[in-house]
């Protein structure tokens, strides 16, 4: 699992190292074991280390190697679905509980950040939410409204942004939100971990969670860790095979980065209102000689990163038009400079009722923790699940255990419920068709297809060298078929999100698996 091997690079990846850490090889055990070393396994793994907790973190790849070092990193309590829709699905309790706990994981990154002395660009900033140029205001004064009555009393309607270079007209600003370097963060709280005497295997990839007690994880070099309990925060997990997954779906998001004059931009982060909506801020250049140096010049420049342009990952092959539209946007309003410096994809995991699953695995043993569906806001979500799963590990009570329960059924979500799934269902159909091509001898050099081979179906890509790699293009989950993804020449499957690389490894779940091999030629 690793997505350091697509083709893009994110300017975190240009930018940030983390020190990798040697494979698991013998057996080991410890109180806790943390699957997934992003931001939720780590900030969890940190957090349970202070509470005098043992820990081993397990993960595939590199520390930060998942979806960690392919964000934008905004750090923010103005929720992505927005307050109306929270309040709507959870009430206006839930809503309260939804900014407070989205505040207290900025305030604990911020903690972190001082505590640790991790530098890693943290700053904090106001947060601007404007309508598209010409829409009316009213969904913001709803919002407005909406967000003071979940205890964001500082939210206010503005006449427009700090913005010089287009009027965003009306928008709300949320003072006290924050940007950092996701893999600079990480990075410190590597050594944290490690400092606090906490274990970390790289390249090593859990394959069964049993519950015990206590419980075992094997790894698929055939060790065995045994813990008393076991929080699987893979982004999404891979040891529920199906409740989790029809309450939450994988879209695919853009970024593009360009150099502006320093200064010419207010820092800030920036949202619109539109679906999909745009997301914007700024990021320094390292002036400490490291190839992101190369973007641009870190005394007279900074680098613009705006993404947006999501999809349902597997369902659509247009990455370039895409980004397109990102630099047309971009290119609209804000004071660029030259050609993108840098682009990347990622993947976002939105729930059907606008927050993260943290808690105990639904049908598990009552020691098997789960994070995931970021809902956009990974960040957060990924501190709030190392905040509220070391309460329910050492037993304190937490008052945000019930608003992200992973059993819970969200009755007024029934309907996004229902469009996803039936999504989801009618995926199944490109079972019926042909392939994308008539043979794999119509497949270029950096391309793939689809192709049918009697009753079954083929992904084949040609490497840039001409050779042909075919597997099966049945996903291992739940048994979809992947589609070619043409910008980061992944296989992506259309149902969960799964993702593996042009030779069928997996680098997403929640398949496990690598895509069955048949041949090279
Ligand atoms: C383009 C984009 C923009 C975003 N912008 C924002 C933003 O502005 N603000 C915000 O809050 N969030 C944002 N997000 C979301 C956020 O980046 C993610 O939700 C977050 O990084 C996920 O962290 P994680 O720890 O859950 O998962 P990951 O970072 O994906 O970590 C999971 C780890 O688990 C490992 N793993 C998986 N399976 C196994 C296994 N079987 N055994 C061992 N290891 C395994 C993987 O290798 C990986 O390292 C954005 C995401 C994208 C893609
Ligand atoms: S991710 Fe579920 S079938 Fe592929």
């Amino acid at each position: 699992m690793n997505t350091t091997l697509e083709q893009t690079t994110s300017v975190w990846m240009q930018t940030g190292e983390i020190p990798v850490q040697a494979a698991l090889t013998a057996d080991v055990s410890a109180d806790v074991c943390v699957i997934g070393a992003g931001i939720a396994g780590m900030t969890t793994a940190y957090l349970l280390l202070q509470e005098g907790r043992s820990v081993v973190v397990l993960d595939d790849g590199p520390i930060g190697g998942g979806q960690t070092e392919r964000t934008t990193a905004h750090l923010s309590n103005a929720i992505d679905d927005r307050y109306v829709a929270i309040e709507g699905w959870h009430g206006q309790e839930g809503a309260r509980l939804a900014a407070e706990s989205h505040t207290a994981a900025i305030d604990r990154i911020e903690v972190i950040v001082a505590r640790e002395n991790i530098e890693c660009d943290f700053e904090r900033l106001d947060g601007y939410l404007f309508t598209p140029l010409g829409e009316s205001s009213d969904l913001l004064q709803q919002e407005l409204h909406a967000a003071r009555r979940a205890g964001l009393s500082e939210v206010e309607l503005v006449d427009r942004s700090p913005l010089a270079s287009f009027d965003t007209g009306p928008c709300l600003r949320f003072p006290r939100q924050a940007q950092f370097h996701p893999r600079k963060y990480l990075a410190g709280l590597t050594t944290a971990i490690l400092r606090k005497g906490g274990r970390i295997f790289n390249q090593t990839r859990a394959e069964h969670v049993e519950s015990g007690p206590p419980a075992r994880v094997r790894t698929s070099q055939g060790r065995t860790v045994t813990a008393a309990s076991v929080v699987v925060a893979t982004n999404t997990p891979f040891n529920d095979f199906v409740t989790i997954h029809t309450k939450q779906a994988a879209y695919t998001s853009y970024v593009v980065g360009f150099v502006v004059p320093r200064g010419s931009v207010p820092r800030s982060l920036y949202w619109d209102t539109l679906n999909p909506y745009h997301y914007v801020r700024l990021q320094a250049l390292p002036s400490d000689g490291s190839a992101g140096e190369r973007l641009g010049d870190p005394l007279t420049e900074e680098l613009l990163i705006v993404g947006g342009e999501d999809h349902k990952t597997g369902q659509a092959d247009d990455a370039e038009e895409r980004c397109r539209r990102l630099e047309e946007w971009t290119r609209g309003r804000f004071p660029v400079t030259g050609s993108i410096r840098c682009r990347w994809s990622g993947q976002i995991l939105e729930t059907i009722d606008g927050l993260a699953f943290i808690g105990r695995n639904p049908l598990d043993g009552p020691n098997i923790f789960i994070a995931t569906g970021d809902s956009g806001q990974g960040m957060t979500h990924g501190t709030i699940a190392g905040i509220l799963l070391t309460d329910l590990i050492v037993g304190r009570h937490n008052p945000w255990t019930a608003l992200y329960e992973p059993s819970r059924k969200t009755l007024r979500a029934a309907e996004r419920f229902l469009q996803e799934n039936l999504n989801v269902a009618l995926q199944y159909s490109s079972w019926l068709t042909g392939g994308d091509v008539a043979s794999t001898n119509d497949i270029a050099p950096g391309t793939g297809a689809v192709v049918r081979r009697g009753l079954t179906k083929v992904a084949a890509c040609r490497d840039e060298h001409g050779q042909l790699h075919e597997c099966s293009a049945v996903c291992p989950h739940l048994g979809c078929l992947v589609d070619w993804n043409p910008l980061e020449h992944t296989w992506d499957c259309p149902c969960h999100g799964s993702r593996f690389d042009q030779q069928g490894h997996v680098l997403c779940g929640p398949a496990n698996s690598d895509l069955a091999r048949i041949r090279e030629v």
